[in-house]
């Protein structure tokens, strides 16, 4: 999978190659940065300007960005998003969506945002990271492209640890332990050392659950749960404990 991404600080990018994707990058993705400076109106580097009908800061130019999308292969262009404030929200299913592309070009706006006409004539798709705003889009094409890196195929070591993430089947995952035993005076779930697995599993299922149930409940409204899960949840909210 390609990702090309327009920006004016292709070197913020350099972080993904920290972590365990940095092991297939260039593997099984690959990001090439476009600098959009390169194609600035003037000497200093203008990419800029200010708003018409007035307003605060700076705009970006159309021209500087249709000439920097003009720098990318035609072949490896693939699906322009522009990451946006305005655009419709990332989510876990849009993730896998996107991870199913071969190519995918993130436009990174910075100042007051990038001129309408270049969104109107060259953006397939708006994506915003949530309901707050970033100085730049840089951030949140990284947030994008490590997500949906995860979810590319072979991406990542151990693919149950991603079919098992939160969001995966629509729930939050349940809580998590390791070594030791005992940690100020707090006992792993004794569960968990039993070597039982079938009650291992059903105790992941129901601690799920219950996750989901106390912090997100809207999800559980969205989710078909199955006969097992929906018979684990009606016990668990007979007794009333956690
Ligand atoms: C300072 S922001 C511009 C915000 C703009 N003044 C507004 O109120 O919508 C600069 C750039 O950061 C990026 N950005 C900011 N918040 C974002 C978000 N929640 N999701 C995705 N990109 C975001 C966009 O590319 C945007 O053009």
């Amino acid at each position: 999978m390609n990702f090309n991404v327009l920006t004016i600080f292709p070197e913020i990018f350099s972080v993904l190659n920290t972590g365990v994707l940095s092991k297939e990058l260039g593997k099984s993705f690959f990001i090439d940065c476009y600098d959009i400076r390169k194609h600035a109106i003037n000497k200093h580097g203008q990419i800029d300007s200010k708003p018409y009908g007035g307003g605060e800061g700076m705009v970006m130019m159309p021209k500087p960005l249709k000439n920097s999308l003009k720098d990318i292969p035609k072949s490896k262009a693939g699906h322009v998003i522009y990451l946006s404030p305005q655009g419709k929200k990332l989510n876990q299913t849009k993730v896998v969506e996107l991870s199913k592309k071969k190519s995918i070009t993130l436009i990174c706006g910075r100042y007051e945002g990038i001129d309408q006409r270049f969104i109107d004539s060259y953006v397939d798709e708006e994506i915003s990271i949530g309901d707050f705003v970033i100085s730049g889009g840089e951030f949140a094409a990284v947030c994008l492209i490590d997500a949906v890196a995860r979810n590319i195929p072979g991406a990542i070591g151990n693919k149950d640890s991603v079919l098992n993430d939160t969001f995966s089947n629509g729930l939050l995952k349940g809580h998590v332990y390791t070594r030791p035993e005992k940690f100020e005076e707090i006992e792993v779930p004794e569960v968990l050392l039993s070597g039982n697995h079938s009650k291992i599993k059903d105790w992941n299922t129901l601690n799920s659950l219950i996750q989901t149930k106390l912090r997100r409940p809207d999800l559980l409204n969205k989710v078909k749960l199955t006969k097992k899960q929906k018979k684990l949840l009606e016990e668990w909210e007979s007794k009333d404990i956690l």
